[in-house]
């Protein structure tokens, strides 16, 4: 994954690339640097660590880098350590050329055979500078102009890449390039912005173009935008969009962290979501992606729904709602096996792609593959114009807004309310919900916000919860039925940003196995609201407590029995099974992120991780 950034134009780089950097560190953040051109010079830095450890290195020269063209990049490591060493921007041999690079280069390892046999040395391990080396080789060895030497590289490279290169003799020209990273070039009279999504360039330009896969691009200063087709040297008529953006969406506010600002946002933006969406009166669901793919649902002999991390979490609350409101057969596959596996997908069938981001790599493949087999891919997203939301055949977005704590949580409540309005739709198109489950249903998701907005307010109390149990080790999650995902869930959001092993299980399967690790010192999370096996859940808890496991338990008010066998008991408000996601993963979401902050942890840059993950 890793964030790219630069700037070719008529202002000075170096405030922009740092700047743009910090906001681009959602994809990465385990070393930085930036190169910057001025009179046939470069300044070059990068070290390990954050953005702010490379400003800090910068400002302890107590220099002014000088220059008006530039680029900079953030890492998220593949190949190589986190180290100054491997991190970009990457040099070339003879100093001459200057790159950066988001991806991976599959066939580098053969290249650098190549390369080391012509006498090319390397000082980092990356696949980057292999790149850089096999440009400035390609480029000697035949003769060719940078353009020419990018072009005909990359007809050889395999793997993706979005990059940005620069000849340090001619820094009035950087050349970009995309295949399956992403790219979005901001462009304003007599200047380009170059980064990996348009958050960075806002400020200066709302004209801006996302580069195809296969393009590439030739920024001349002062000059018109040379787009071209990578295969064939094509020249190609630049499409440029008038992005809207509300910057104020992307601060913390009065927040200490954006984790903990997007929890609180959830009433809001499952509003968003559903707004223009949902008549509650009338109980009319209307969301022209759903009313364009009705019928192909409808006739579908089977629907097979792809994603990763939390989407995929929300992929497996879809297939329980789906199934249960038009009954057809639901499948749910981590998008890295799917397209791995020779998978069984005939033509119309139907396939949903999730995604927050919209650039998962592996995500994007999974939904091309899918494509190329015939069948009918409809695609939820967050992000609006991302590489999945322009490659479905239909589709709805979540308008969950910018989400940038690497552990998502409003976007994944945005996604089950896609996935209830899509199962409710097609199952009163269908016949397969009767009228009047399928109008309370309606009534009661109006009922959401305020039910989260009631949890947010035991906050406190999960606070103290919190002091006690942050300094366990391992935490098991329990659910059952639609809220086994949200006992994955909730592990999951413990181990991203507390780094506390936990894992989730179907809460019966828990005799088939992990009971083993009960004893005094694994608190045991569980979901146990009214609805759906209550009964069940009552001898689960049992078990746990005769082997003198800690329990903390998510209960409806009101609750009596469970509450007089748990540890803690966290009450919420009661609500219908199929909805009941949207509200028992709130606590769960509280609990990680209380826990992960008394640890001292970095929340919203958990190690490690990574917001976007455009490698596969
Ligand atoms: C990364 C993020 C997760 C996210 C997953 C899938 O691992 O850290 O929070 O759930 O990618 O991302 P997507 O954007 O496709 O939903």
């Amino acid at each position: 994954m890793c964030g790219i950034i630069g700037y070719l134009g008529y202002r000075e780089a170096y405030p922009i690339l740092i700047n743009g950097l910090k906001k681009l560190e959602y994809r990465g953040y385990d070393s930085s640097g930036i190169a910057i051109f001025y009179e046939n010079e470069c300044s070059l830095y990068k070290t390990k660590g954050r953005v702010n450890e490379l400003e800090k290195k910068i400002s302890s020269y107590k220099i002014k880098i000088k220059g008006t063209t530039g680029i900079g990049h953030t890492r998220w490591a593949t190949h190589g350590i986190p180290d100054d060493l491997n991190a970009h921007p990457h040099v070339s041999n003879s100093n001459e050329l200057i790159i950066i690079h988001n991806g991976i280069i599959e066939n580098y390892y053969a290249i650098k055979i190549i390369l080391l046999k012509n006498g090319f040395t390397f000082k980092s391990k990356t696949d980057t500078e292999v790149l850089v080396n096999f440009i400035e080789y390609i480029k000697k060895e035949n003769k060719f102009s940078l353009e020419e030497a990018v072009r005909v590289s990359l007809n050889e490279i395999v793997g993706a890449y979005s990059i940005a290169i620069v000849e340090k003799t001619r820094p009035e020209t950087i050349i970009i390039a995309k295949l399956g990273s992403p790219l979005a070039l901001g462009i304003n009279k007599k200047e380009f912005f170059i980064s990996s999504d348009p958050i960075p360039f806002i400020n200066y330009t709302n004209n801006a173009l996302y580069l195809k896969d296969g393009e590439m691009a030739i920024l001349r200063k002062g000059e018109e935008l040379d787009l071209r087709k990578i295969t064939n040297n094509h020249k190609l008529s630049p499409i440029i969009k008038k992005l809207k953006i509300n910057l104020k969406k992307i601060e913390k506010g009065k927040y200490k962290y954006f984790m903990l600002k997007e929890i609180y946002e959830q009433p809001k933006t499952i509003l968003d979501t559903l707004r223009g969406r949902l008549l509650i009166s009338k109980g009319i669901i209307c969301i022209d992606g759903i009313e364009f793919s009705k019928d192909i649902f409808i006739n579908a002999k089977c629907i097979t729904i792809i994603a990763c991390g939390t989407s995929w979490h929300a992929s497996l609350i879809g297939e329980y709602l789906l199934e249960e409101f038009i009954r057809i057969p639901v499948e749910v596959e981590y998008a890295s096996e799917f397209r791995y596996r020779h998978p069984i997908i005939k033509k119309k069938d139907v396939v949903i792609v999730i995604s927050q981001s919209g650039e998962t790599a592996d995500t994007l493949a999974a939904l091309k593959l899918a494509k190329k087999k015939g069948a009918f891919v409809f695609g939820i997203c967050n992000v609006v114009g991302s590489s999945i939301a322009r490659n479905v055949d239909a589709g709805v977005y979540t308008h969950a807004g910018p989400e940038i704590g690497v552990a998502s949580t409003k976007a994944f409540t945005a996604q089950i309310t896609i996935l209830i309005l899509l199962a409710l739709k097609i199952g009163k198109h269908k016949s397969t919900i009767n009228d009047s489950r399928y109008s309370s249903l309606c009534k009661e998701l109006g009922t959401i916000p305020e039910k989260i907005n009631y949890i947010l307010k035991i906050y406190d109390y999960i606070k103290k919860i919190s002091k006690i149990y942050y300094n366990f080790n391992n935490f098991i999650y329990l659910g059952r039925g639609i809220n086994f995902p949200v006992a994955l869930e909730g592990a999951l959001k413990l181990k991203e940003i507390s780094y506390i092993h936990a894992e989730g299980y179907p809460a019966a399967e828990m005799k088939h196995g992990p009971i083993a690790l009960i004893d005094e010192n694994i608190p045991v999370v569980i979901i146990a609201t009214k609805k759906g096996c209550y009964d069940k859940i009552i001898g689960n808890i049992q078990e746990i407590k005769a082997r003198k496991g800690k329990i903390i338990a998510i209960v409806n008010e009101g609750d009596i029995q469970v509450s007089m066998m748990a540890d803690h008991v966290i009450k919420i408000p009661d609500i219908s099974e199929e909805l009941s996601p949207l509200v028992t993963v709130i606590p769960l979401q509280l609990l990680a992120y209380q826990i992960a902050c008394i640890r001292g942890k970095n929340v919203d840059q958990p190690r490690n991780l990574a917001k976007s993950v455009t490698v596969e």
